[in-house]
């Protein structure tokens, strides 16, 4: 944090309170009300954070208006096109790009640490056939912390790095093992000879019958969604590992705090939910009657895979997945699929249409991922696991900031109280 010569005034009555403003390297000031209370004795008020800086923090920047999202200073498109998954998690998590020889030990530590408990195997045999995987991720990832004792010191740098390390090696194994559980098939052990991306196609899709071939092109699709999701700075999931931590919980449980917030369909939840709709929609011709719908004030409904609370241009993510996204088809030559011709003509005619455009609504990432995993074969109900699976690197990076950060407090936030001031009980007979 810069400290800088600037300062706010805010006058309540006839006093005036001098509040220091702080300049970051990028984006908006802020003005630090941090001691608001103990000097004017008022709380401030901003639900949904909508202009709250809980943190300072070094890995991402997004400007929101630009359509610009960095990690570390990198932009995500060269990220994208240029880098793979690893090395985006060593960047997030040590803060520079690699050298061969880091990232080849990154990689390694990473593959070789893939495999879960043997024991985990019988934590999930207690959940229902048919849970959800995400469901199963919350349970699993949570019980982490019972199958990881020595790494769960959230004051010993080390045992940290282990948890970290561990957590980005093993959730997409405990993502796919929970899919293979939800369909009834055994569980498929990692293989150290593939790359990320290629070994968690294999979990998902290899049985013991047959051999599976990865196709590169859709590991590649597939390491390419987790880059697009690797990090997003400090959004409802991140900021829920965050506050959860804050209290100095161990990282399996954070995490699984995580998992839980993301499932939510205006977040993480948003790509199951727009393949749904898309499914729903059905025929071109009905989607006026959707868009229709998606405006009227009265009707709860939205499209689901527009808007974002920064986005208010595009989603840099959304450019590139829809390239990948024509890539995944054209190789499975799948381009006149029924859902991407929905897809493409919503898009069209939702871009057209001054509801949208005025309040800067445009489709984001989630509005390709999932026409590029259903191609690929996943149910939807693998959609927002797999955003979980990507994520886990920014959680961890932004945890591990947080604990290393000497200012780090407990999350406390105050409330603009409207309830009853203070009664007396009354008896059950009087009431
Ligand atoms: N369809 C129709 N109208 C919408 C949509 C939508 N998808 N999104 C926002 N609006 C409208 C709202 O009704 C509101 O209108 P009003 O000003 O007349 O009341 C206005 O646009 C602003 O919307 P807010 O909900 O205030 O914006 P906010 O920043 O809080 O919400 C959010 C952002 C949650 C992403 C919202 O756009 C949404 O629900 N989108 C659909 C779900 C989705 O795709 N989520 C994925 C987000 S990306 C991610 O997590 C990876």
């Amino acid at each position: 944090m810069t400290d800088t010569t600037k300062s706010a005034t805010l006058t309540i009555g006839d006093k005036t309170y001098e509040l220091p403003i702080y300049s970051p390297t990028a984006g908006p000031d802020v003005v630090d009300i941090r001691k608001l209370y103990g000097t004017a004795g008022v709380f401030t008020y901003d639900p949904g954070f909508t202009s709250t800086a809980s943190c300072d923090s070094t890995i991402t920047f997004i400007d929101g208006d630009k359509g610009i999202l960095l990690h570390r200073g990198y932009p995500i498109d060269q990220l994208a096109e240029k880098s793979h998954y690893l090395e985006v998690c060593y960047l997030l998590m040590n803060g520079e790009l690699p050298d061969a020889a880091a990232l080849e030990d990154f990689e390694t530590r990473i593959t070789r640490h893939t495999m879960v408990h043997e024991q985990m195997h019988n934590f999930f045999r207690g959940f229902r056939r048919d849970a959800h995987p995400m469901a199963t991720m919350v349970g699993v990832v949570g019980a982490m912390s019972a199958f990881y004792h020595d790494s769960t010191d959230i004051n010993d740098e080390w045992q940290r790095e282990v948890a970290a390390m561990r957590l980005i090696a093993k959730v997409p194994t405990i993502a796919a093992m929970a899919y293979k559980y939800s369909i009834g098939q055994p569980f498929v052990y990692p293989r150290n000879d593939l790359d990320y991306a290629s070994n968690f196609l294999h979990m998902c899709f290899s049985v013991p019958a047959e051999e599976y071939h990865v196709d590169p092109i859709l590991s590649r699709a597939m390491d390419r969604i987790f880059t697009l999701h690797a990090d997003h700075e400090q959004n409802a999931s991140t900021s829920t590992v965050r506050l959860a931590s804050s209290s100095g919980a161990n990282p399996f449980a954070c995490i699984a705090a995580g998992i839980a917030c993301l499932w939510g369909p205006a977040h993480g939840g948003a790509n199951q939910a727009c393949l749904e709709m898309l499914k729903e929609i059905g025929t071109p011709d009905r989607i006026p009657e959707f868009i229709g719908r998606a405006k009227d004030k009265n009707d709860p409904f939205r499209l689901m895979g527009f808007g974002h609370r920064v986005y208010k241009n595009f989603d840099p993510r959304a450019t590139v997945m829809k390239q990948s996204a024509d890539e995944v088809l054209d190789l499975l030559g799948i381009e006149d699929n029924p859902i991407l011709q929905v897809a493409k003509e919503l898009e069209r005619q939702a871009l057209e249409d001054p509801y949208f455009a005025d309040k800067k609504l445009f489709p984001n990432v989630d509005f390709y991922s999932g026409i590029i995993l259903e191609a690929m074969g996943f149910p939807t109900s693998m959609f927002t696991p797999i955003f979980a699976v990507s994520r886990t690197v920014g959680w961890v990076s932004q945890w591990k900031e947080m604990i290393a950060d000497p200012q780090n407090k407990i999350g406390r936030p105050r409330q603009l109280y409207l309830g009853e001031t203070q009664r007396d009980y009354v008896d059950i007979e009087k009431r």
